[in-house]
């Protein structure tokens, strides 16, 4: 056995979070001797010398155990977790630590500010002078700096964050940061502590109601206390308060959307004295101050670009992937020159393109005074993949580095490859959607004049984020802002969050709040979330309830966006909103969240909820029913979204609306008209009702509107519309087109969960029991998808060979047991696979297997290859749209569908084509359609048509 992936709160070694009552995980891996039996872990959490927890040797659960250690404030603690088996194993984990910050305690140190001195972003400063004699033991800053800060020890930058304290609802609360300063101040003597300060999402444009000098505030300030303990055990605060100094940066102008201005060749300015903030203000800033929950946002993947001279004779930096970020390049120009840097996400016509950013500008821009300089920007980043560059004469790419921006959360815990590239490379484009919008918020864009975080973008996209990677902590700060803003608006839902003062979020937006905790708990088996959100979920539910009234308003009382951007829009309507019923989409979100919180009511035990929410939940599924379907359960709107809705929802009969969603799919020649509603939802849909093939054709689709066809247009992200660029690749749009948004990224959860078929069960969370029921595919050929869950890696591999030759591999991590159901197979495979249980096989449909690794390999039941030709019954060639197209268009005067019934098991060869078109079918008719079925029959990626 082998212990790793150690983490409290879901998060590593952390420092100077706000952890609560702490989680403890980890995950156990079987590796040598197997391990056997009941394993027992212990738990040891010290501070110093002293034991804060033991445990004991128990059954915890390593998902999520909170033993309840009563945390101090700025302590260092460290931790380790053993692990037994019954066979007497013994494995040791490594020792882990975490500190706490200041966890409430009082400040020593005063709000200081400044005044405004034509854009210069102050620079506040002390000298810090460190005791010789004894040795610093340990230095840490508790910082908090608005809007944004960034902290220098002698020059140098004393942490790797960005954007610091992140974007939070600064009205609500403030987030500190605590930074460890002990290396940097370890030499005795005088050190020189500065603190730029920048404008940020606080004081910044930002948002869609500009107010001036930003919506939260119009000051720089900052409140920081610098605690040294030194190796003698003495202690030593060093505080902001007025002794500190004010001087000014070289930043002239920054903000999140427009970037950042310097200008080196500005004289320095005598520092003055820094000034204390209005008592009261300041007093109400402190009330707001909390140790942070935002993971630290910081650098990631670096691009080396390579140089392009456009058209238009522009020099252009190409990085090869759309990131969210900043750079470093070395500049050397004469002083008095002016460098300019523009951001953009596409080339049009060969050369560089900005207009989808809208207002936006996104700019750096910088002054020279003739020395050699690293430009990297400090209060702003950038959606990019390609970069202007103006004003420097001998312009080297390799003088230029992209870096990734994002908040430290780990993206590559599930991992997909199959034998197409081009859906390897949507798996990654999704995956970069979620790093370049996981800055700080969940964002629905890093690029234009927006950069919010979008409750209903999250929601949709939460899914896919819990199989990509480890998201609790990103989410568990944005839920919080979430609690606190709903606190503000008695339940109701903000339509981004931080809100910015957008609010009175619908359905979907708003029921955020219900689907992510859930989807957290699912994934992690951690409910520490759930407790903390409850009262949050709760509330909008009674915001809900309450406009909905006796009269069921809920449709007409709110700013519901229906399917938003799906391509079914009717005459009359919003074009954005799509076809499907907003009341119906409304309505269903509603049964949703209130399923969601009788279970969650269920997890935290709370009986009256329980019961309250599943009565909730059969009064609006029964409400659905007679509003929206016919007595017989006919859904009444028509929709690729709305019978996709009814299939996953349980809202009629399932085979219906299978039918009826194949048959729209079918119509409109295999191609999806769903907008965020409908799309993460329709192939999950389709899989449910049998109509695997469907799912798969719109997945492999490469013409527009569709997956693969962003990816074929060299797509390195997922874009906020199916056709954002058409099919010539020039952008259709500039009002709101971005092609980093990542709604439509959420098939990777389809994906995961059910093309390879693994999925989180409600009833043993956290992936301690799972079902693996994959839906395999020739046309894919093979699939392999690994997740490391929080209690081990997952590995379901299938692949196809010949007309029906299926191989299943199957990896069940230690003490997880797994609901496996075989794609098409004989009763010798289920035997192969599991032994005597697949007798039990017959009623539950799937056989159960614990921890290890299992491989099978069948001759499926049915042919997995789809052939059509001159041979294919004609039953097998109605099902297929486009073959009766493709057969009509060659043969005049036929229409197949009319043909009796009779004829439907003969095959087309045999036809009476006498009867059916007035004449025989010519040869030349008939090696026509026997080339067009070929052309229709199952290929696979990068076979010749
Ligand atoms: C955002 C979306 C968002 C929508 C809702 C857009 O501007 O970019 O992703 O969900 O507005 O109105």
């Amino acid at each position: 056995m082998r212990i790793r992936t150690c983490r409290v709160n879901h998060m590593t070694e952390s420092l100077g979070f706000d952890l609560g009552s702490p989680t403890f995980s980890w995950v156990v891996d079987d590796v040598g001797e197997a391990a056997r039996g009941r394993i027992e872990s212990r738990l040891v959490v010290r501070s110093g010398a002293g034991v804060a927890c033991d445990t004991g040797w128990a059954e915890l659960d390593c998902a999520a155990t909170r033993p309840g250690v009563a945390l101090l404030p700025r302590t260092r603690y460290t931790w380790q977790v053993s692990v037994r088996d019954e066979a007497g194993h013994v494995a040791e984990g490594v020792e882990h630590s975490f500190e706490t910050g200041k966890m409430g305690e009082p400040w020593q140190a005063a709000w200081i500010g400044c005044d405004e001195a034509d854009g210069r972003h102050p620079t506040l400063s002390r000298t810090i002078t460190t005791r010789p004699g004894a040795p610093l033991a340990a230095a840490r800053a508790y910082v908090c700096g608005l809007g944004l800060y960034e902290v220098e020890v002698d020059g140098r930058l004393a942490s790797t964050e960005h954007l610091a304290p992140g974007t939070c609802a600064y009205d609500k609360w403030l987030q500190v940061a605590t930074i460890d300063l002990t290396g940097a101040l370890a030499a005795p003597g005088e050190h020189d502590l500065r603190v730029t300060l920048g404008d940020g999402w606080y004081k910044g444009r930002f948002g869609f109601i500009p107010t001036r000098g930003g919506y939260y505030g119009d000051d720089w300030s900052l409140i920081a206390e610098v605690h040294l303990t030194y190796a003698d055990g003495s202690h030593e605060v060093v505080a902001t308060d007025e002794s500190w100094q004010v001087g000014r940066s070289n930043v002239t102008f920054s903000n999140i959307y427009d970037g950042e201005h310097v200008d080196a060749t500005l004289p320095a300015v005598e520092p003055m004295p820094a000034r204390l903030l209005d008592p009261e203000e300041a007093a109400a800033r402190t009330a707001r101050l909390r140790d942070r929950l935002s993971p630290a946002v910081s650098d990631h993947e670096l691009f080396s670009p390579t140089l392009v001279e456009t058209p238009a004779g522009e020099k252009v930096l190409d990085l090869g992937q759309n990131i969210a970020g900043g750079f470093r390049m070395r500049v050397h120009e004469p002083a008095g020159a002016t460098v300019r840097l523009q951001f953009g996400e596409v080339l049009q016509d060969g050369n560089f393109y900005r207009d989808n950013l809208r207002s936006a500008q996104a700019a750096y821009t910088f002054v020279s005074d003739g020395e050699p300089h690293v430009l990297r920007p400090r209060f702003t980043y950038y959606g990019y993949r390609y970069v202007k560059v103006e004003g420097v004469a001998d312009l080297r790419p390799s003088d230029f580095e992209g870096v990734a921006w994002y908040s430290d959360v780990e993206t590559t815990a599930g991992q997909i490859r199959t034998a197409n590239p081009l859906v390897n490379r949507l798996v990654e484009n999704a995956r970069w959607g979620m790093r370049d919008n996981f800055v700080d918020t969940p964002t629905d864009c890093p690029q234009r004049d927006e950069r919010m975080g979008w409750t209903g973008d999250a929601q949709i996209f939460s899914p896919t984020a819990c199989y990509l990677g480890k998201p609790y902590a990103f989410y568990r700060k944005y839920l919080h802002d979430m609690a606190l803003e709903q606190e503000g608006l008695g339940g109701a839902m903000p339509m981004v969050v931080p809100s910015f003062g957008l609010v009175g979020a619908g359905s979907v937006w708003g029921d955020a709040t219900v689907v992510i905790p859930w989807n957290l708990y699912l994934f992690s088996g951690d409910d520490a979330v759930l407790r903390e959100h409850w009262g949050a979920m709760r509330a909008w539910m009674d915001h809900v309830a309450a406009l909905d009234g006796d009269d069921h308003s809920w449709p007409s009382a709110a700013a519901h966006l229906g399917d938003w951007l799906a391509l079914d829009s009717r005459p009359g309507k919003d074009e954005r909103f799509g076809a499907t019923d907003e009341g119906f989409v409304a309505y269903v979100a509603y049964l949703q969240s209130a399923r969601i919180m009788a279970r969650a009511a269920a997890v935290l035990g709370e009986g009256a909820d329980k019961a309250r929410f599943e009565a909730l939940a059969e009064a609006l599924l029964s409400w659905i029913r007679s509003e929206y379907f016919s007595p017989n359960g006919r859904c009444c709107i028509d929709t690729q979204t709305a019978h996709a809705l009814t299939i996953v929802h349980g809202l009629a009969d399932a085979r219906r609306a299978g039918r009826a969603l194949h048959d729209l799919v079918q119509a409109m020649g295999g191609q999806l008209t769903c907008g965020f509603v409908g799309t993460p939802v329709i192939c999950e849909a389709l899989c449910r009702t049998g109509y695997e093939r469907d799912a798969y054709q719109l997945l492999l689709r490469e013409r527009q509107p569709g997956w693969l066809n962003p990816v074929i247009q060299g797509a390195t992200t997922i874009w906020e519309r199916w056709d954002s660029l058409d099919e010539d690749g020039r952008i259709t749009g500039t009002s709101m087109n971005s092609l980093n948004h990542y709604a439509y990224g959420s098939i990777c959860a389809w994906l995961f969960g059910w093309t390879a078929g693994l999925r989180p069960d409600a009833a043993a969370p956290g992936f301690a029991r799972a079902t693996v029921a994959p839906h395999v595919d020739w046309r894919l050929g093979k699939l392999e998808a690994t997740f490391d869950s929080p209690r081990g890696t997952w590995r379901v591999a299938w692949s196809v060979s010949g007309e029906r030759s299926v191989r299943l591999e199957l990896t069940v991590p230690l003490g997880c047991t797994a609901r496996v159901t075989l794609p098409h197979a004989p009763k010798s495979a289920w035997l192969a696979l599991a032994g005597d249980a697949s007798d039990d096989r017959g009623a539950r449909g799937y056989v159960e297997l614990e921890g290890g690794t299992y491989a099978v390999a069948y001759e499926a039941t049915v042919a997995l290859r789809r052939t059509l030709s001159l041979d294919t019954r004609l039953s097998d060639v109605l099902a297929d749209s486009a073959a009766v197209a493709a057969i009509e268009g060659i043969v005049p005067h036929l229409h197949l569908a009319m043909t009796p019934t009779e004829l439907h098991a003969t095959p087309l060869r045999e036809l009476p084509w006498q009867d059916l078109c007035h004449r025989p079918l010519s040869a030349e008719q008939q090696r026509a359609i026997e080339a067009a079925l070929e052309g229709l029959s199952d290929r696979r990626y990068g076979e010749e048509d």
